[in-house]
């Protein structure tokens, strides 16, 4: 059987049914099959390579085939490779539970554990929802979201997000949220600082709280990075005047970590800078460094108490998937904690982030490109078709493809989100691989806008 690349392309095409793509795209974008990874690097059957910019979909940490998460992963395929979770339990999902319990903001005691970021995102609507019902508040079941916010696809977590391309067609199965305006610091008024825009904006989240805590179960966001609604960040002041309002409004706060969390905005988690912590926190992507399927939900204490009655009484959560806590994902999940502590992997990605920043920051002499932003290992660049007046491009003209494909063609993998041209790369990424993805980000910039 022919192993080149066009053959692989000609067997997926007859059968694979591709995740966030219009299929008859693939008549004239090219598909890449994948042979192997290594590092930042991905190879095709032809052995091209190309520099995995967006970790995959903001999931590798530490690189493809990393050899010491291989090894801890093939050490428990040995020993056990699944068992339920319910009545059961086994070694390595009681030390990851320990592990993140031990590194997530103090009073985030207990772990639930589902398979991917959007069940992680209805695990904590439920619980949420659950938990005041538990305590005898069962007016409170709405939930507060912002504007341009993403939690996954899935219906709840679809009906909490706000990215009308993914949102709109499915309006009449989702559940009604409340949408308040967004703390995205690109909308800044001139000589206004990150910190005055996010506290200005506060203030819509202020008033709906007001008005609605006495219905709202809880206020779910992405701290700092807002990341599929093209890379739209805020300030951590944000986050502190929200908590200090969640706890005065005696509502949730929902920390939606599965994009930042471990390490991707400078520390471990996104929250971690504006020194709060939310009473539930969704983790996932990053957790097992990008290598398995697994999702946490890290909860409270109170919250978990309000579950633990007589069984009769019907207040348990009784949610659940058949491959919640999987012992290969976990035990992949520890060799990353494993890398974190021993690496000291947050000390080493400041220079790396300081280098990868300096090095984007030049894109923004582009007159095609508003501004660079930057939360720690993640950086965009805003395209526009005037930057004076900050008018951006048509989506019909996707512009963003064009930069796709160029990038491709140089080895790259650069998948623009929007307007967003962004760098998120794995920590294992040198600094002449940032500067080849920035300049080749430049390149697919300057072809894109030229016409
Ligand atoms: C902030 C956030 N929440 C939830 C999700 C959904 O995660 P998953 O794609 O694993 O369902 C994503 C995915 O990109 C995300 O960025």
């Amino acid at each position: 059987m022919k192993t080149d690349n066009a053959t692989y392309v000609e067997r997926d095409l007859a059968h694979v049914w591709h995740p966030c793509t219009q299929m008859k795209d693939h008549e004239h974008v090219p598909l890449i099959p994948v042979r192997r990874g290594e590092g930042a690097w991905l190879e095709d059957f032809e052995g091209k390579r190309y520099l995995d910019a967006i970790s995959s979909w903001w999931v590798n940490l530490f690189g493809h085939a990393n050899p010491r998460i291989n090894a801890a992963v093939r050490e428990q395929l040995e020993r056990l490779e699944q068992v339920i979770l319910a009545g059961f339990t086994h070694e390595p999902v009681i030390r990851l539970s320990e592990a993140l319990t031990a590194v997530a903001p103090a009073g985030l005691t207990r772990c639930f554990y589902a398979d991917n970021g959007s069940s992680a995102v209805e695990v904590a609507v439920k619980m949420s929802f659950h938990y005041w019902r538990n305590v005898g508040r069962g007016a409170k079941r709405r939930f507060i979201t912002l504007a341009n916010s993403y939690h996954g696809e899935t219906l709840g977590a679809l009906a909490v997000g706000n990215v009308e391309l993914y949102k709109e067609i499915y309006q009449p199965l989702l559940m009604d949220v409340i949408t308040v305006p967004s703390p995205d610091c690109y909308e800044r008024e001139p000589g206004e600082s990150w910190a005055e825009h996010s506290r200005r904006k506060f203030a819509h989240m202020e008033a709906t709280l007001a008005r609605h805590a006495h219905e709202t179960a809880a206020v779910i966001l992405e701290p700092l990075v807002q990341c599929a609604g093209g890379m739209r960040m805020y300030d951590p002041v944000y986050l502190q005047l929200l908590r200090e309002a969640c706890d005065r409004h005696q509502v949730h706060l929902i920390a939606d970590e599965v994009a930042v969390g471990f390490g991707r905005t400078g520390t471990m988690f996104a929250c971690e800078q504006a020194g709060i912590r939310p009473d539930l926190m969704c983790l996932s992507k990053g957790l097992t460094a990008g290598y398995l399927p697994l999702s946490a939900v890290l909860a409270t204490e109170p919250i978990y108490a309000a579950f633990y009655d007589e069984y009769v009484k019907l207040n348990a959560f009784l949610h659940s998937h058949s491959f919640t806590g999987n012992p290969l994902a976990c035990s992949a999940a520890l060799a990353c904690l494993d890398i974190f502590r021993t690496d000291r992997v947050l000390e080493r990605n400041r220079a790396l982030s300081a280098h990868l920043g300096e090095r984007a920051r030049t894109l923004a002499d582009h007159p095609h490109v508003a501004e660079v932003r930057q939360h720690g290992m993640i950086v965009a660049a805003e395209l526009v078709q005037d930057k004076a007046a900050r008018r951006p491009y048509p989506w019909q003209q996707r512009r963003g493809l064009t930069i796709y494909r160029h990038a491709l063609s140089r080895g790259v993998l650069l998948r623009p989100v929007g307007s967003a041209v962004y760098f998120m790369p794995p920590y294992v990424v040198t600094p002449e691989e940032i500067d080849l993805m920035v300049e080749v980000a430049r390149e697919g910039i300057e072809l894109a806008t030229c016409a």
